[in-house]
C-alpha cells in the first residue's frame, strides 16, 4: 500500500522535530561579526540536509557577506517551477536574562518549541523542507519543480541578495515565488499576506563639546547633546501622531473604502492585543484602526538611544555625544532612499546651534503590495482552506522582507506570502517559539500547495 505525503509527515513528526532542534542549535546571528562562523555552519548544515532529502544541484555560494544556500528538484519539465525563499539567519538574543531557557538550546514545552529562530525563520524554512521530503520519500517526485534559495542576511537587510539574483536569473527562473516568513492573523486562522511595509533605518549622532563635562561646572552654558537629541526626536511627530517631516506622506497611496472593509474583516481583538502587551492604552496615528496603523500606514520609531552615563547610581555628567537608531516603516508608494533623505534633512533643520548632527543610513527596503488574484495565490488559498478547514483571510503585514520587491522587479512572477507563525511567537524577542501544531499544519499546507500550483498552472495554460 502506498503511503501519502501526509501520512509520511505524521509518521515522521518526531524525527522532524529532532532535526529542527539541531538546526536551531546553530547560533546564526547575522548582524554580529563574532557569529560569522556559525552563520556559515548553518549554511553547511542546510546544504547537507538538502542533499539528504533528495534535492539536486545543492550548493553553498559565498557572497561579500554570509553565504547563500541553493538546491532544486526539477524533474517535471511540463509543470510550473516554484522558487522558495527563506532565511536561516536569526536576530541577536538580548536581553538574554529574560529567556526562560538558553536561546540556542531548544526545548519543547506545551506544544511549542522555544529557541531563537523557531518561528523567524528556521522553523518555517524547515517545514518546507519536510513537505518536499514527504513528496520525494513517498512518490519519488514532486507535482511541480521546486528551487530553494536560502539566505543568511535577511535580518540585516539582504545587502548581497539582489546582486546574486541578477547574476543568476537563468538558474532561478520560475513561475511563482513562495515565502513562509509571516504570521497568521490569529490562532487557527489561515492567512495570506498581500502587503509588507518597507523600511528605512537611520543612525543619528548628535555631537556637542569635545569631551564629557562636569554637569555642575558647565551645565546651563553648553548645549547638551542628549537634550538636543530628545528635542529633535520629539519634533518628529505632531499631535495627531503623524510624522512631522515635510513630504513624508506625499507618495502614500490612500486606503480605499474597499480595502478598509477587507481589513475590518480580520479577526482582531484590540482589548486582548492591549492587555497582552501590558499597556493601559494603545497609541498611533489618529483616524486609523490598529490593523491599519500596523499594516497600511507609515511610521517613525526610535529603536534605541544612548548617551552619557547609564551605569548604576548617579554620575553628574554632561555628555559629549548622544545617539539614536531610528526607523521608518513605509507603505506603497514611498521609497526607502527618498524617505531616508527627507528625514535626514528634517533632522538637520531641527538641530539647534551648538551641536553637530550626523545621520547615517543603515539599510532600507521598499514596501510591497501583491496581487491577490494570481494563480499562485489561488493555489495557496485552496491549500490553506483544505488544511485548516476554513478559508484564508487577507492581511497586510507591518514587517518587512527586503527581497520581495526584487522578486517582483527581476522575475515579474506572482509572490505568495503564506506564513504559519503567530505575532505572539516572540520573533526578535526573548522566548521566541513556534507552535508545533502550526509546524505540522504548515507541512500539510505546503504539501498541498505544490499539487494545487501544478493543477492551476495547467488550468491557466494557453
Ligand atoms: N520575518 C520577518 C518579517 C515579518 C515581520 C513578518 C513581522 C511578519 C511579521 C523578517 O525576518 C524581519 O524581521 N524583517 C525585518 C526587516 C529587516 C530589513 C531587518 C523587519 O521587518 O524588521
Ligand atoms: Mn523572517
Ligand atoms: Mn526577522
Amino acid at each position: 500500500m502506498s503511503v501519502t505525503p501526509f501520512e509520511f509527515a505524521r509518521a515522521h513528526n518526531e524525527r522532524f522535530i529532532t532535526e529542527l532542534e539541531q538546526f536551531l542549535r546553530i547560533p546564526s546571528i547575522s548582524t554580529l561579526s563574532e557569529y560569522a562562523e556559525d552563520v556559515s555552519r548553518a549554511a553547511k548544515w542546510l546544504e547537507n540536509h538538502l542533499q539528504a532529502i533528495g534535492l539536486q544541484n545543492v550548493a553553498v555560494y559565498s557572497t561579500d557577506g554570509h553565504p547563500i544556500v541553493y538546491g532544486e528538484w526539477c524533474g517535471v519539465p511540463e509543470a510550473p517551477t516554484l522558487l522558495f525563499y527563506g532565511h536561516y539567519d536569526v536576530q541577536p538574543v538580548d536581553p538574554l536574562d529574560q529567556w526562560h531557557s538558553p536561546p540556542f538550546e531548544p526545548v519543547v514545552q506545551e506544544g511549542k518549541i522555544f529557541a531563537r529562530g523557531a518561528t523567524d525563520d528556521k522553523g518555517q524554512v524547515f517545514l518546507v523542507l519536510k513537505a518536499i521530503e514527504a513528496w520525494l520519500a513517498t512518490k519519488g517526485a514532486l507535482p511541480c519543480n521546486v528551487k530553494l534559495l536560502l539566505e543568511g542576511e535577511e535580518e540585516i537587510g539582504s545587502p548581497n541578495l539582489p546582486d546574486f539574483l541578477r547574476a543568476n536569473t537563468e538558474r532561478l527562473s520560475c513561475d511563482a515565488v513562495l515565502i513562509c516568513d509571516t504570521a497568521m492573523a490569529a490562532e487557527d486562522v489561515p492567512s495570506l499576506v498581500y502587503g509588507l511595509r518597507g523600511l528605512a533605518y537611520l543612525e543619528l549622532s548628535v555631537y556637542g563639546p569635545r569631551r564629557d563635562l562636569h554637569s555642575g561646572s558647565y551645565g546651563g552654558a553648553v548645549v547638551n547633546p542628549a537634550n538636543a537629541l530628545a528635542g529633535i526626536i520629539a519634533a518628529l511627530h505632531d499631535e495627531q501622531g503623524r510624522v512631522a517631516v515635510p513630504g513624508f506622506y506625499d507618495d502614500v497611496v490612500p486606503l480605499s473604502e474597499e480595502e478598509r472593509a477587507l481589513l475590518r474583516m480580520l479577526p482582531f481583538d484590540e482589548e486582548a492585543f492591549r492587555t497582552e502587551l501590558g499597556v493601559d492604552a494603545l497609541g498611533g496615528e489618529k483616524g486609523y484602526t490598529v490593523v491599519e496603523r500596523i499594516g497600511a500606514r507609515p511610521t517613525l520609531d526610535v529603536n534605541g538611544m544612548w548617551s552619557g552615563f547609564i551605569g548604576e547610581g548617579a554620575k553628574t555628567v554632561l555628555p559629549a555625544v548622544a545617539h539614536a537608531k531610528i526607523s521608518m516603516r513605509l507603505v506603497p508608494n514611498q521609497r526607502a532612499d527618498h524617505i531616508a533623505h527627507l528625514v535626514a534633512q528634517r533632522i538637520e533643520q531641527l538641530a539647534p546651534t551648538g551641536v553637530r548632527v550626523q545621520v547615517r543610513l543603515l539599510h532600507g527596503a521598499d514596501p510591497v503590495i501583491i496581487d491577490r488574484r494570481s494563480f499562485a495565490m489561488e493555489a495557496a488559498a485552496q491549500a490553506l482552506e483544505a488544511t485548516f478547514g476554513r478559508p484564508a483571510v487577507w492581511q497586510r503585514e507591518g514587517g518587512s522582507i527586503p527581497v520581495v520587491t526584487e522578486f517582483q522587479r527581476i522575475f515579474g512572477v506572482p509572490v505568495v506570502l503564506m506564513g504559519f507563525g503567530l505575532h505572539t511567537d516572540g520573533a526578535h524577542s526573548p522566548n521566541e517559539h513556534f507552535h508545533l501544531k502550526n509546524f505540522s499544519r504548515g507541512i500539510e499546507a505546503v504539501v498541498r500547495f505544490f499539487a494545487e500550483l501544478s493543477q492551476r498552472a495547467a488550468l491557466y495554460a494557453p
